[in-house]
């Protein structure tokens, strides 16, 4: 271990699950990083990279963190100046629901040098390597990217809002209130709007089912799908070719192949 290096963070978006979907930013940042802080959600596999790197994990399993978030970022500042360049892998992209930004804030303010390295977020990755367009010429003009568990473990009010525009809506962190999201779209739209959730989406555990705001909850239930996760609500995912062959394959969804008229 080097500690003659500037200190340094950056934080680096993994992507959302496939290895092949880091950036090559990301790998060079990674070979040359002589400390890798990670989360949960980072593919275990993209450590390879950080061949000089100590490693340390500093995500949530089992429900329970192994780090505070005040922990970590204490962390990455005396890491920082023992070693030199400390690279925080996040998933998805660092700046969308990964407190990205709350840690550069507090490295700087120790005079660490900063950079970062965006990422592939789910929010977007994961309905495209599904098929699904979040943006379709005549069905959806815009789409909004949600939590549905805000800090103090409400369920945003933008669901409320979204749910009454014609966008196509992503919903993060909301498979715990997806009872409460389904009740919101019966009274604001309609019970047959179509609807995803991918689970563990572009990993080889990938789950995922789909039908309308009436049956999703029961969908979810037989197929045993939770967190992580993410739900996609709109007309775009009736539109797309890739969900259409998904349905044909899976014949114990072909009530729902019905319901959406493909
Ligand atoms: C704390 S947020 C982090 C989001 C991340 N920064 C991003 O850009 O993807 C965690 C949530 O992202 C979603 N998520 C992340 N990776 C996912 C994946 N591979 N498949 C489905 N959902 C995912 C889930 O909703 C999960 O609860």
């Amino acid at each position: 271990m080097q500690n003659s290096r500037t200190p340094k963070l950056t934080v680096v978006g993994a992507g959302p699950g496939d290895v092949e979907l880091i950036t090559l930013k990301a790998i060079k940042a990674l070979e040359n990083a002589d400390v890798v802080l990670y989360d949960a959600l980072v593919n275990e596999e993209l450590l390879q990279y950080a061949t000089n790197a100590e490693i340390v994990f500093v995500g949530k399993r089992l429900g329970c963190h192994a780090y505070t978030q005040d922990q970590i970022n204490e962390l990455i500042v005396s890491m920082a100046n023992r070693y030199g360049h400390v690279v925080r892998l996040k998933g998805g992209d660092p700046f969308i629901f990964g407190r990205g930004s709350e840690e550069i804030e507090y490295s700087e303010k120790f005079g660490l040098e900063t950079a970062v390295v965006p990422g592939i977020s789910s929010a977007l990755g994961v309905p495209a390597s599904v098929g699904i367009s979040l943006t379709q010429r005549k069905v959806a003009e815009s789409f909004w990217v949600i939590t549905g568990t805000t800090s103090s473990h409400e369920l945003s009010k933008d669901v409320h809002l979204a749910s009454k525009s014609a966008a196509t809506v992503v919903i993060l962190m909301g498979m715990h209130k997806l009872n409460e999201i389904v009740d919101i779209y019966k009274a604001n739209r309609t019970d047959d709007l179509p609807i995803a959730i991918i689970q563990n989406g572009t990993k080889n555990s990938e789950q995922k089912v789909v039908g309308n705001i009436s049956s999703i909850t029961k969908l979810v239930a037989e197929k045993n799908i939770s967190s992580p996760a993410i739900i996609v609500i709109g007309e775009v995912v009736k539109n797309t070719s890739k969900l259409t062959s998904y349905f044909q394959e899976h014949f114990e969804d072909e009530f729902i192949f019905q319901n959406l008229n493909l």
